[in-house]
C-alpha cells in the first residue's frame, strides 16, 4: 500500500486565514509533518506562511491541497494548481486531491490526465481523490495514471465508520485519510468513548483518533489550540484493546456530517 502521507495531519477547514498561520506553525513545531488545505478553504497563503515561519525543513513536510469540483477540466486543473502553488509559495505541492468527484460529468480520465501533467510540470509530486465512493474510485484507478492515486480522503468517525468505502479503498491498495474524525464534536460526550478515554487517562478526541489509526487510516484533525494539537498528536501513542475497538465499532449508525447536495451519493437528487 502506497503511503506518502504521514498518519496524522493538521486540517485547516473552517480555520480563518488570520489564525491559520499560527495554527500551522504551532503544529509543525509540535511534530506534525502533514498539513491539509484546499483552494476552497481560502487559506492557502496563510498555510504557506505557517510552513515558512515554522523553520521545519520543507522536505520533511507533506503538504496536501485540493482542486474544487468546478475546476476539473484539463486546463482548469492546471490553472488551479498553478495558483495554489503561487499562493502556498513553498515549492512543489506534495499531494493534490480532486476535492469532490465531478457532479457535472467531467470525465475523471481528463482530470487525472491533467494531474499527471501537473506532476511533469513540477507543480505537485503526487495526487489523489476525496469523497470518492468505491465505484468512482475504481473508475478513477482504471484510467491512465489512476494507479498512482495515493489516497481517498473521506469522512470517517465512530458514528460514521463508512465501512464499505474504507474497505474498498484499502482493497484497491489506496490509503484512506479520514476527515471529521471527531464527528463535529459528538465524540466528546459519547459515554462509551468517555469510558475508554477515562481508562486510558486521555480525552475522547484522542480515543477517536486512536481508533482510526488502529484501522490503518490516516487522521486529520483541525485545531487552533496548541493543547488540542499536542493531544491529538499523542493519539499515536494510545493502544486500544480488541474489546475497546469493537465497542467503538458498535457506535456506527451511518450518520454522515458532510452531506452537500453535490456529493456523489446525492447525485440522483441534484
Ligand atoms: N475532503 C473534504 O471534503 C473535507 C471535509 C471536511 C474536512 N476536511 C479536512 O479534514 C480536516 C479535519 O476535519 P474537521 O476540521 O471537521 O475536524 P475535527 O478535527 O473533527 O474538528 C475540528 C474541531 O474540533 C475541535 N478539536 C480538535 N481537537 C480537539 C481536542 N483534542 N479536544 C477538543 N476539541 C478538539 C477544534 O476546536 P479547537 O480549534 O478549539 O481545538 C475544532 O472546533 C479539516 O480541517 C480539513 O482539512 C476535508
Amino acid at each position: 500500500m502506497k503511503q506518502v502521507i504521514p498518519s496524522l495531519g493538521l486540517g485547516t477547514f473552517r480555520v480563518a486565514p488570520d489564525v491559520t498561520t499560527a495554527s500551522v506553525k504551532s503544529a509543525l513545531e509540535l511534530g506534525y509533518r502533514h498539513i491539509d488545505t484546499a483552494t476552497h478553504y481560502d487559506n492557502e497563503a496563510a498555510v504557506g506562511a505557517g510552513i515558512r515561519a515554522s523553520g521545519v525543513a520543507r522536505d520533511e513536510i507533506c503538504l496536501v491541497t485540493k482542486v474544487w469540483f468546478d475546476c476539473l477540466r484539463h486546463d482548469e486543473v492546471l490553472a488551479s494548481l498553478t495558483q495554489s502553488h503561487a499562493r502556498l509559495d513553498v515549492g512543489t505541492i506534495d499531494v493534490a486531491l480532486i476535492h469532490w468527484p465531478s457532479p457535472d460529468g467531467v470525465p475523471v480520465r481528463e482530470t487525472i490526465g491533467a494531474l499527471q501533467e501537473a506532476v511533469e510540470r513540477g507543480l505537485i509530486r503526487h495526487y489523489g481523490v476525496s469523497n470518492f465512493t468505491a465505484p468512482l474510485l475504481e473508475e478513477a484507478m482504471s484510467v491512465p495514471g489512476g494507479d498512482a492515486i495515493v489516497t481517498n480522503q473521506i469522512e470517517v468517525n465512530p458514528f460514521f465508520a463508512n465501512r464499505a468505502d474504507v474497505e474498498a479503498t484499502h482493497e484497491l491498495g489506496v490509503k484512506v485519510t479520514a476527515y471529521m474524525p471527531l464527528a463535529e464534536g459528538r465524540v466528546h460526550d459519547d459515554p462509551t468513548i468517555r469510558r475508554i478515554a477515562d481508562h486510558h487517562r486521555v480525552s475522547p478526541a484522542q480515543i477517536a483518533c486512536a481508533w482510526l489509526l488502529a484501522r490503518g487510516i490516516i487522521v486529520l484533525t483541525a485545531s487552533r489550540s496548541r493543547d488540542h494539537q499536542r493531544a491529538n498528536l499523542n493519539a499515536l501513542n494510545v493502544q486500544l484493546s480488541e474489546a475497546e475497538l469493537a465497542a467503538i465499532d458498535a457506535l456506527d449508525c451511518g450518520a454522515r456530517n458532510a452531506n452537500p447536495p453535490f456529493a456523489p451519493w446525492n447525485w440522483a437528487r441534484v
